[in-house]
């Protein structure tokens, strides 16, 4: 494993279990430092965009989310509740033949709530697009978009993300929340996987 390259640390990253645990190699794309002054740009700009309202309500998408929103809502200066949805996607088929559901809903009622929805990464923009008219009819006072990254190249859909991490070319990214095969989600870096899932 050459300079550039993350793997499993024991006791840092959790999982490090070995095993066939990362044999497919990643180069990092984000490192934790740069992830975390990214998060807190993202903090102090939503802060100061929500201060108006006084209080904010994070719908995380499970599972991708899980580290970005614990990161991003321990950082905001506001108060904030947190619920969570789960969407099915990616388990089958290709993008375009794979329709989303929704798994798990929220127990939250939004009505008059201002909603923020975090994403992990937006690529086709299928999720949201779901997402977004579901959640609307609940009659939030607001409603915004919030992704740690997203693939411009990929989407398919007319769609505004108010917040986003980084913009990121076509390649599949582990780490941070985001998996291969339900690997590598708590890898404190972002990496790029040299073997990108068949099933896109
Ligand atoms: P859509 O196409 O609906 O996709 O915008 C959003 C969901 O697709 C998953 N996704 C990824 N997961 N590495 C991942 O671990 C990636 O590079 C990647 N690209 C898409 C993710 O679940 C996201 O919420
Ligand atoms: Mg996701």
């Amino acid at each position: 494993m050459g300079a550039g390259m993350v793997s499993y640390r024991p006791g840092r990253n959790g999982f490090a279990t070995g095993g066939d645990m990362g044999r497919e190699q990643t180069e990092v794309l984000f490192s934790e430092e740069t992830i975390r002054v990214r998060v807190g740009e993202l903090a102090r700009q939503i802060s100061s965009d929500y201060s108006r309202y006084g209080e904010i309500l994070l719908v995380g998408i499970l599972r991708g989310c899980y580290i970005f929103l614990a990161d991003l809502s321990r950082r905001l200066t506001i108060p904030g509740r947190i619920d969570f949805v789960a969407l099915s996607s990616y388990e089958s088929g290709t993008a375009a033949e794979r329709p989303v559901r929704l798994v798990m809903d929220l127990r939250t009622d939004i009505a008059g709530k201002h909603v923020l929805i975090v994403e992990d990464i937006v690529d086709t923009g299928a999720t949201l697009d779901f997402l977004l008219p579901v959640l609307r009819r609940r009659k939030p006072a607001s409603l915004k978009t919030c992704a740690f990254l997203r693939k411009p190249s990929r989407l398919l859909k007319e769609l505004t993300v108010d917040y986003v991490g980084f913009d990121i070319p076509d390649v599949w990214v582990v780490g941070y929340g985001l998996d291969y095969m339900g690997r590598y989600r708590a890898l404190s870096d972002i990496g790029i996987i040299a073997t990108p899932p068949a099933a896109r």
